[in-house]
């Protein structure tokens, strides 16, 4: 679902207000500051942010400009508790359309900025691993497996049905 390139949205309608709303308390309850539809298994153009200055709503958005460089320890809701130091523009234009319909256009810089262009990577499928140099990133898939994959599955099945065998049953973890 994360790896695939949103597509646009034409219609501006109830039902997108619904999925902004939607959005905005899944982001809000994780708690984080920016959230692209993806990442609840809708692939359409929008991410919604709230960087302190209340929740919005971008449709279809478009980087116009980027400018500077700047390193940050950036996080991902999609990929928990790993965050890593990445460069990326410091300063970016972007324009799109709000939940009216209206041309937005927003200029971001430092957090904001990298917020934008962390949500923008969502829509086209980007995670944030794929910034990471081939090391960084083998490290960071590997410890995510061990985190989340269960070892007694890993284990191939006829050394399961063995020691199931001899333990009389399957022992759930
Ligand atoms: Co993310």
């Amino acid at each position: 679902m994360l790896r695939k390139v949103a597509s646009e949205i034409v219609d501006i309608d109830e039902k997108l207000v619904k999925l902004s709303d939607d959005m905005l308390t899944t982001m809000y309850a994780e708690p984080g500051i920016g959230l692209a539809a993806p990442q609840i298994g809708v692939q359409r153009r929008m991410f919604v942010y709230d960087v302190g200055e209340g929740p919005q709503t971008i449709i279809n958005p478009v980087i116009n400009e980027s400018d500077g460089e700047w390193a940050y320890m950036e996080g991902c809701l999609s990929v928990p508790d790993l965050s890593f130091e990445i460069v990326r523009p410091k300063q970016v234009l972007v324009s799109g359309r709000d939940l009216d319909g209206n041309e937005v256009s927003v200029e971001a810089d430092e957090l904001l900025a990298r917020l934008i262009q962390h949500e923008l990577d969502h829509l086209n499928g980007v995670l944030l691993i794929d910034h990471l140099e081939d090391d960084e990133r083998k490290q960071a898939l590997k410890t995510l497996r061990e985190r989340y994959i269960d070892h007694d599955l890993n284990t191939p099945v006829f050394k399961r049905s063995a020691a199931s065998k001899a333990s009389g049953g399957l022992q759930l973890p």
